[in-house]
């Protein structure tokens, strides 16, 4: 099973970013390949001028139709998620999603806007037509300390708990996505198979 997991901020240190890299290693120790990709690593321009056919798009958008499932986190900005994110998800084809699981996460400064994934970013994950979109989780800002020199960083015990039950949900729902069988692929073996009554 592979999944893409995407941080939305535009911020080096992130704290939306710790969230991510927790909820990723869970699933990587439990047998997924974590394919990462940032908002950052990509052309300001592409994303500004919507270009659809940059290669970094395009082989965004590919591993994003290989996976099983996307993994995406955002700050909270003015209420709702990050801008440069939507910026790079209007990138995305049509149906990018159909027959994956979402995991959406945010962090914010306050715990007033804890309804934002629910307002603001799961119904653009709905557009993209995602099969099942998980509750996700919010954490504010007090609930995570940034990694540190060689200290890696500190997630309370009850937000790591939250974090690692959604990823074990992400888990189960992945086996509920079944990825659909290429056309082509299933031609291929019709045509070679050997029939016999
Ligand atoms: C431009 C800007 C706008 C923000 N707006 C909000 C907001 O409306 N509500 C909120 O709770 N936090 C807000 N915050 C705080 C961030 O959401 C919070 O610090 C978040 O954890 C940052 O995530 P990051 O480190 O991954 O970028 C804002 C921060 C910035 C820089």
């Amino acid at each position: 099973m592979m999944v893409v997991s995407l941080a939305g901020s535009p911020s080096q240190r992130s704290r939306s970013g710790v969230l991510l890299d927790a909820a990723g290693d869970w699933l990587q120790r439990h047998g997924v390949e974590v394919v990462r990709y940032a908002v950052r690593d990509f052309e300001p321009a592409d994303l500004i001028h919507a270009r659809f056919d940059s290669p970094a798009v395009q082989r965004f958008a590919e591993h994003v139709e290989q996976a099983d499932g996307l993994l995406v986190a955002t700050p909270v900005y003015k209420a709702s998620f990050a801008g440069v994110l939507k910026t790079l998800l209007d990138l995305l084809p049509e149906r990018a999603l159909a027959n994956k699981a979402v995991l959406p996460l945010a962090s914010g400064g306050s715990a007033a806007h804890m309804l934002t994934l629910d307002y603001a970013l799961k119904p653009v994950l709905a557009a993209l037509k995602a099969q099942e979109i998980l509750q996700g989780v919010y954490a504010v800002d007090q609930q995570i300390a940034y990694a540190e020199g060689n200290q890696p960083a500190r997630l309370e015990d009850e937000l790591r708990e939250r974090l690692e039950a959604a990823a074990s949900q992400l888990f189960a729902a992945l086996a509920r996505c079944p990825r659909p069988l290429d056309p082509q692929l299933l031609n291929d073996r019709l045509a070679n198979a050997r029939w016999s009554i």
